[in-house]
């Protein structure tokens, strides 16, 4: 096993309200949680100051998404320094659903990554290919493309952690196969090692999303590259704790 610090996110998305999150909240502060294990949580930006206030301090909180620039008329968005006003570290930036239901692009990502590094916010930087893209065997092309863009726009790698989610593999109940993930996550180090340096490629946390349960977590977990997951309809139940317990 690598010395990377195993890191569990859960991505809330649109769900819960404050009394299913607090029970949530409840069961993760109550659980027996490995603490070689980093943990942090995607709540819905209206609940962050309350997840945050609610949940244990070794649990981290992250939003999931922000905009680029500090202050101004943008009506509807939030930005970094507002995230860690809510004494909140984390946020989740490039989701597949903030890709193809919103739109954003590369371009836009990648801009909001250096935006939230320069405001020393953690940031978990989400990549993964489309089922047609699989299919046409660019899957590469699509995750080193977006690697690239979000590396452009990093110049300390200490706050990153990537996030590969294939899209087909996102809510659909089809987890990539253990050899699926660890290929890609394996290729995504080695660009790392090729483009960025090995120092980065040997520490950045690689880690996987896309129909993460109890059942498939330990399998997954034991793959030399993959140093976590991102965890979305999972995370909003109980079995969220198995899942950070993959390792132990
Ligand atoms: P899922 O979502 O675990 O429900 O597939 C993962 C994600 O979108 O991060």
């Amino acid at each position: 096993m690598s010395s990377r610090k195993f890191f569990v996110g859960g991505n809330w998305k649109m769900n819960g309200d404050k009394e299913s999150l607090g029970e949530l909240i409840m069961t993760l502060n109550t659980a027996s949680l490995n603490d070689e294990t980093e943990v942090v949580c995607g709540a819905p930006s209206i609940y962050l100051d309350y997840v945050r206030s609610e949940l244990d301090q070794r649990i981290g909180v992250a939003a999931q998404n922000c905009y680029k620039v500090p202050k101004g008329a943008f009506t509807g968005e939030i930005s970094p320094a507002m995230i860690k006003d809510c004494c909140v570290e984390w946020v989740i930036l490039g989701h597949s659903e903030r890709r193809h239901v919103f739109g954003e692009s590369d371009e836009l990502i990648g801009q909001k990554v250096a935006h939230c590094l320069e405001n020393d916010l953690g940031v978990i930087a989400c990549i993964g290919e489309k089922l047609e893209e699989r299919e046409a065997g660019t899957t590469e092309d699509v995750v080193f493309e977006q690697t690239n863009v979000i590396a452009d726009n990093v110049k300390d790698w200490t706050r990153v952690v990537i996030a590969y989610e294939p899209v087909w593999a996102i809510g659909t109940g089809k987890t990539a196969t253990p050899d699926q993930a660890q290929e890609v996550h394996e290729k995504l180090r080695g660009w790392l090692r090729a483009n960025v340096s090995d120092a980065v490629a040997d520490s950045v946390r690689i880690i996987y999303g896309g129909s993460v349960s109890g059942g498939n977590c330990k399998e997954l977990a034991a793959q030399p590259d993959i140093d976590g997951f991102l965890v979305g309809g999972a995370s909003l139940k109980p079995e969220f704790v198995d899942i950070i317990n993959a390792r132990t």
